[in-house]
């Protein structure tokens, strides 16, 4: 497929050259800068330009294309721009290069039409047999020309680009049957996709992960025909001062293991590699955009299978750094394998640990299917929280309480990965383990740890409900745009 649109900047006003559609942002019909023509042709059609609202219009006297409209309303700001072009990108189907337009008086509106676009025209159809000029009719915009002032140019779209192709290809993995993903499909795809950039990619199979003592990585993927993986990609340039790490949860297919899901919970658990694929989209994007900033991601990639050889309920691992780990629950398998991702990452000394997994059904309990939970220490949450703000996605913070400490206790083994019979506070119970495999500063065991924040997504990461904004039904890529601003920022408050 070619599921990511390509963007142009024109200086055109209201381009009609060239482009087969015109999308229009609009405030209000009655904002002063809608010409009478354009007004005329909406009032007839009872467009008021409210936030949300979507038409397609017929409007001679303004333009000659086939035109649709979307309402920003009158207070809104960048967030309000992107998702509402980005939401027009999603309905207009059928027209292969679309120019995009805004009546507004708002900073820097092209860059946010310019991520709404490429967000909203995101389609997966790799997998359809529908025959092409079929497809073409239900298929949204692939070339899209953004109206910018004289002042800017195709060059400004970088960080744009950066972030649309980030998503877009967390989307494509996500949606990948995990027939056709296997772990070692997935890693070897990663190291692939970072191939033409200055990134260095190193492989742990089956037999390394041994040799390293990765038993929480081994433990979840033993029952699987699949073996496991750990990938690890570094973006080291020259000169860099800050160095962020980064974790992401790779389970490319979770049954649950022998405390197996029940058939409903168990659809759609192909996204449980959302993390992993997370992490190899952030360290890529910094890459192509050249950050001055070192960053590793780390991919703790398993097939969560049940099988004679699975870990059974009451099997103890030990963890890379020698912890052990009484698992009561083969489903929680997620905190398993980034324990061993969070040690890794730790011993490299970053200056920041970010993971970020689709881990705890909790999540959506907590927080419904849009806000992504954090949790975490230092200062790296409210740097997360600065990031999310910026590229408008919804995160919220949740606290890991010391009370709840004890029932990370076993009684065999140093912890237990769930506290079987317990529901309470699910998602942060799942933090509190994590927090016990990151490093501390200076790999000084009288340090504090290392400034971390974790990312859960199981909520987030896809989207079941109708689609709103830009938000398509299926894998959101939740954070993964919010993690590029976040790295851009070296993982400080700013
Ligand atoms: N992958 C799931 C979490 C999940 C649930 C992600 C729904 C996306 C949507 C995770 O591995 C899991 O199964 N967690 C258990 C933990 C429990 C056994 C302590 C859960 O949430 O039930
Ligand atoms: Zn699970
Ligand atoms: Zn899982």
């Amino acid at each position: 497929g070619m599921p990511l649109p390509d963007i142009a900047i024109t200086h055109v006003p209201f381009p009609t050259e060239a482009a087969d559609a015109l999308i229009l942002a609009i405030p209000a019909t009655d904002d002063p800068a809608v010409s009478d023509e354009l007004r005329s042709a909406l009032d007839a059609i009872g467009f008021t330009g409210k936030k949300g609202s979507f038409a397609r219009a017929y409007a001679p006297g303004f333009t000659s294309l086939p035109l649709a409209v979307v309402g920003l309303g009158p207070d809104h700001d960048l967030n309000t721009i992107r998702e509402q072009v980005g939401a027009a990108a999603r309905q207009l189907t059928g027209f292969e290069t679309v120019a995009i337009d805004a009546v507004t008086t708002v900073d820097g509106a092209w860059r946010a039409i310019a991520e709404g676009a490429i967000l909203g025209a995101y389609q997966f159809d790799a997998l359809k047999s529908t025959p092409e000029d079929e497809l073409a009719r239900s298929r949204r915009a692939r070339h899209v020309l953004v109206h910018a002032p004289e002042s800017v140019t195709d060059d400004d779209l970088g960080t744009a680009r950066a972030h649309g192709a980030a998503v877009a290809l967390v989307k494509d993995l996500v949606s990948t049957p995990a027939d056709r993903q296997s772990p070692e499909q997935l890693a070897d795809g990663a190291v692939e996709l970072v191939s033409d950039l200055p990134i260095q990619a190193t492989v742990w199979d089956e037999q390394a992960l041994a040799d390293g003592g990765f038993g929480g990585i081994l433990g979840v993927g033993i029952g699987s025909d699949r073996p496991p993986r750990l990938v690890r990609l570094d973006y080291a340039p020259e000169g860099a001062e800050r160095h962020v790490a980064l974790v992401g949860k790779g389970i490319t297919f979770d049954t649950g293991g022998l405390s197996l899901k029940p058939a409903a919970s168990m659809v759609g658990m192909q996204e449980d590699m959302t993390g992993a694929a997370e992490v190899l989209a952030v360290v890529r994007a910094a890459a192509q955009l050249a950050l001055p900033v070192r960053v590793t991601a780390w991919m703790c990639i398993a097939d969560n299978m049940p099988s004679g050889r699975a870990t059974r309920p009451g099997d103890v691992l030990t963890m890379v750094d020698g912890t052990t780990v009484e698992v009561t629950n083969t489903d929680a398998e997620g905190r398993l394998v980034l324990a061993d991702g969070l040690v890794a990452a730790s011993r490299e000394n970053p200056d920041v640990v970010v993971d970020v997994a689709t881990l705890t059904g909790a999540m959506v309990v907590a927080l419904g299917t849009r806000h992504t939970g954090i949790m975490g220490h230092g200062d790296a949450p409210d740097a997360f929280l600065r990031s999310s703000d910026r590229t408008g996605e919804a995160a919220w913070a949740l606290p890991l309480m010391d009370y709840m400490s004890d029932q990370l206790d076993s009684r065999v083994a140093d912890m237990q990965n769930a506290n079987v019979g317990n529901r309470a506070a699910g998602s942060i119970y799942a933090g509190l383990f994590l927090q016990r495999f990151v490093g501390r500063i200076g790999n000084d065991p009288e340090a504090d740890r290392i400034p971390w924040v974790h990312l859960d997504i199981a909520g987030s990461g896809m989207s079941t409900t109708s689609p709103y904004g830009f938000t398509d039904k299926g894998p959101t890529g939740a954070s993964t745009r919010a993690l590029i601003d976040f790295v851009a920022a070296g993982g400080e408050v700013v």
